[in-house]
């Protein structure tokens, strides 16, 4: 990439201070003579010491370990039918986009390949602001309600008394805190699925999870989940393997991502769209669209192909771009709107409000990966890394001695929100063990093959026995069979056929619910 006033080359001419005087030497400190002591006045060796003490920001403290890329994004034709969104109804954009892909539960100098999920976040830099899709590589996720997202994250992680395992779900803490939390099921699958150990970045799927909306000219409003699809083909690496490649290669994902681009091997995904009508909000029997626990088949909802997206450059600076990016569940452009699922609904304050921390104060959006690439006019103004100087006396609205001009823009979708004030979740939240039972059902036999042995090897690592009985319990309730084979390899008794098999949560493994509200 051309150097810009964001991008310098670091050898390209000699070297100076921040404050732009030129170096001599910087290999020499100053002294009070060739052995003496070094003089406080030397401000060159201050300032390079400075700069490296405060090198480091914190990480991210979910997905800290990742790898990014820039690209393009297309669609196939207008969806004028369903969006007001520009890059969704202009043939002609090519939007530019930044993806991150991430592990989720490592630090940021460990391992490409544990047995995790992953991220898969893409920033839209759209002619009308900035769309972000923060996705993962599974379509459903561990719990329901974002007020649990502190738990589930302090029992994944390394356990804080002496910061081990550094595996992601080989532990007391883990199976502890998912057997209490039954709605935990059907995600748990898919992490004790091969979809938890992609090959590569290139060949993983990407999902929105949660149900969102699109509204379109006239404001009708219809749900949509969102799909990546690879043109690589999804695929997955043994666990075998992956714990080898762990040990000999841990970038390997991000090495695979880097030298496909730099070889001009650019990867593509096909966006694909469930859209559902508003008026068949209910129409699924036992699934509630607010429930990100729960994924819409595509027998029911076909995915519809909508258009393209290609990682055609690496970053030219990983800090600059790949750790300084910010995403946000909540930053939509006009024509997306949110739900009222109770995850989304907390993580839409959770981006932004970690972000203040981790990049240093409010004015991250200005930072070079973050900045939309429209004109930015508002009245914020100053806070700690103000890059913009805002020219003018009237920074407040209304006012008559400048122009403003506030009428065209993004519009909430109005709609009808009516019930009483109570911390109680929907009966239609109630069913945590179908859904793992439909995907148990459609894994070939290797497929489970690999299912069972990862149970077997992750609650192998549980000292704790009751929680290993608590899982084969909730096993049984997902399928008899998979619980008999899983229990058979990690000590526990042989559990009882259940009568009710199909997977409904008992009264003593759920919490009581209440009855169902708007979507
Ligand atoms: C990163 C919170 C659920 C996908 C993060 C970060 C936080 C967070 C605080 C770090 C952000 C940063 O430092 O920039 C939450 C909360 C959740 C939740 C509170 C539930 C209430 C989810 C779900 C998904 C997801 C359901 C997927 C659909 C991601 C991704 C990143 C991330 C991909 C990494 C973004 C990047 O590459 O910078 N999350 N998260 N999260 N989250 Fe979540």
């Amino acid at each position: 990439m051309t150097a810009t006033s964001d991008h310098r080359a670091f050898n390209e001419a000699a070297l100076t201070t921040d404050q732009g005087i030129p170096v001599a030497d910087t290999d020499n400190s100053l002294r009070a003579g060739a052995r003496g002591p070094s003089l406080l006045e030397d401000f060159h060796l201050r300032e390079k010491l400075m700069r490296f003490d405060h090198e480091r920001i914190p990480e991210r403290v979910v997905h800290a370990r990742g790898a990014g890329a820039h690209g393009v994004f297309k669609i196939y034709e207008p969806l004028d039918e369903f969006t007001t969104a520009d890059f969704l109804t202009d043939p002609d954009a090519e939007t530019p986009v930044f993806v991150r892909f991430s592990t989720v539960q490592g630090s940021r100098g460990s391992t490409d390949t544990p047995r995790d999920v992953r991220g898969f976040a893409t920033k839209f830099y759209t002619r009308q602001g900035n769309f972000d899709l923060v996705g993962n590589n599974m379509p459903v996720f561990f719990i329901q309600d974002g007020i649990k997202f502190p738990d589930l994250v302090h029992a994944l992680k390394p356990e804080p008394h002496h910061e081990m395992p550094q595996a992601a779900s080989a532990h007391d803490t883990f199976w502890d805190f998912v057997t209490l939390q039954p709605e935990t099921m059907h995600h748990l699958i898919w992490l004790m699925s091969d979809r938890a150990l992609p090959r590569s970045y290139r060949m993983m799927q990407g999902f929105g999870v949660h149900t969102f909306r699109l509204v379109n000219g006239h404001g009708r409003s219809t749900f949509v989940k969102f799909h990546w699809t690879p043109a690589l083909g999804t695929h997955s690496l043994v666990f075998d393997e992956a714990q080898k490649i762990s040990g000999k290669d841990p970038d390997f994902n991000r090495r695979d991502l880097w030298e496909a681009i730099e070889a001009g091997n650019f990867p593509s995904w096909e966006l694909g769209v469930q859209f559902i009508p508003s008026e068949q909000a209910f129409a699924f029997d036992d699934i509630d669209l607010l429930d990100a626990t729960k994924l819409i088949p595509e027998e029911l909802v076909p995915v519809t192909p909508v258009g393209r997206l290609t990682l055609n450059r690496n970053p030219d600076n990983f800090f600059a771009e790949t750790e300084q990016v910010a995403f946000s569940v909540g930053n939509v452009v006009p024509g997306i709107d949110f739900t009222d699922d109770p995850l989304l609904q907390a993580r839409l304050f959770s981006y932004l409000d970690t972000q203040l921390t981790r990049l240093g104060g409010p004015n991250f959006a200005q930072l070079p990966i973050n900045r939309p690439r429209v004109p930015v006019r508002n009245h914020q103004q100053d806070g700690f890394h103000q890059q913009r100087v805002p020219v003018g006396r009237a920074n407040y609205s209304p006012n008559s001695l400048g122009t403003q001009d506030d009428g065209a823009g993004f519009t909430h979708h109005p709609e009808l929100v009516d019930g009483p004030k109570e911390r109680k979740r929907s009966v239609t939240f109630a069913d945590h063990y179908s859904q793992a039972t439909l995907f148990w059902n459609s894994m070939s036999a290797w497929e489970r093959e690999h299912i069972v042995a990862a149970y077997r090897f992750e609650l192998g690592k549980v000292t704790t026995m009751a929680i290993r009985v608590r899982m084969v319990e909730h096993l049984n309730r997902v399928d008899h069979d998979l619980a008999v084979a899983v229990a058979a390899g990690i000590g526990v008794e042989e559990p009882v056929k259940s009568v009710d098999n199909h997977g409904r949560a008992s009264a003593a493994l759920s919490q009581a619910p209440t009855a169902p509200g708007p979507v």
